[in-house]
């Protein structure tokens, strides 16, 4: 099996351990950075804001975004970068769907146009618990490429945590997709707490099943998984 599954039920631990392996990608030549975003990347780029690396010369592509927020929205995910990393580590070029586009066919055919242009060194990624990466949602097709989604019921729920109200949660959203997630060199998936335990058990028992996006991982060659579920 192509995943190295790493157990640390310290989350502090944990986040050390990505800390040091993107350091290493990074040693290695990376240049290119695939990025995610939802509450368990805050405090890895909080740990890495604290450490000497330096992504000025590196460029960066983040794996989603929602339709209909713009760079200045609170909960965009072009916001959140900037606030949670970009702000004191800035990269040479950073990447995100536009929000705000007006044609969102189009601004998807563009974010794969330029994906395309570049070789992703490495890649992070959340899961939901669902078991979708990006905003891949379960029965996404494992050869897509960058695309609009319309976002479940569960995952504008969960999200609406961020949000004033539900109602305030977008509909859509421009998502990476798995095929372009699949591209990346190195994949850095962490997995925290119990609600994700279902879907990355689907991925650590090796199904390969578009109901869970996350499992389309196991045919890749090179994944490591974060998790503190023991
Ligand atoms: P979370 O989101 O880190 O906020 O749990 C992960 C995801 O939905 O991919």
């Amino acid at each position: 099996m192509a995943i190295q599954l790493e157990r640390i039920p310290s989350t502090e631990a944990l986040y050390e351990r990505a800390v040091t392996i993107i350091k290493e990608v990074k040693a290695q030549g990376a240049k290119t950075f695939g990025l995610a975003t939802g509450g368990t990347m805050e405090p890895l780029y909080a740990k890495l804001c604290d450490t000497t690396i330096d992504f000025s010369e590196a460029v960066s592509f983040n794996l989603d975004e929602y339709v209909g927020l713009g760079a200045t929205h609170d909960q965009s995910y072009n916001y959140y970068m900037h606030h949670h990393l970009f702000k004191q580590k800035p990269f040479k070029q950073s990447h995100l769907p536009q929000g705000l586009a007006h044609d969102t066919q189009q601004e998807a055919a563009r974010y794969e146009a330029l994906l395309n242009e570049h070789i992703l060194d490495f890649q992070l990624l959340g899961i939901g618990v669902n078991g979708h990466i990006g905003f891949n949602e379960p029965g996404t097709s494992f050869d897509s490429v960058t695309h609009v989604v319309n976002l479940t019921p569960s995952t504008r729920e969960i999200n609406a945590r961020y949000f004033a109200s539900l109602e305030d949660v977008p509909h859509k959203a421009f998502t990476m997709g798995v095929q372009s997630i699949l591209r990346a060199n190195c994949i850095l998936l962490i997995a925290i707490g119990e609600s994700k335990r279902n879907a990355l058990e689907a991925l650590i028992n090796n199904e390969y099943i578009e109901d869970v996006p996350a499992t389309a991982l196991t045919k890749h060659p090179n994944v490591i998984v974060l998790t503190d579920l023991v």
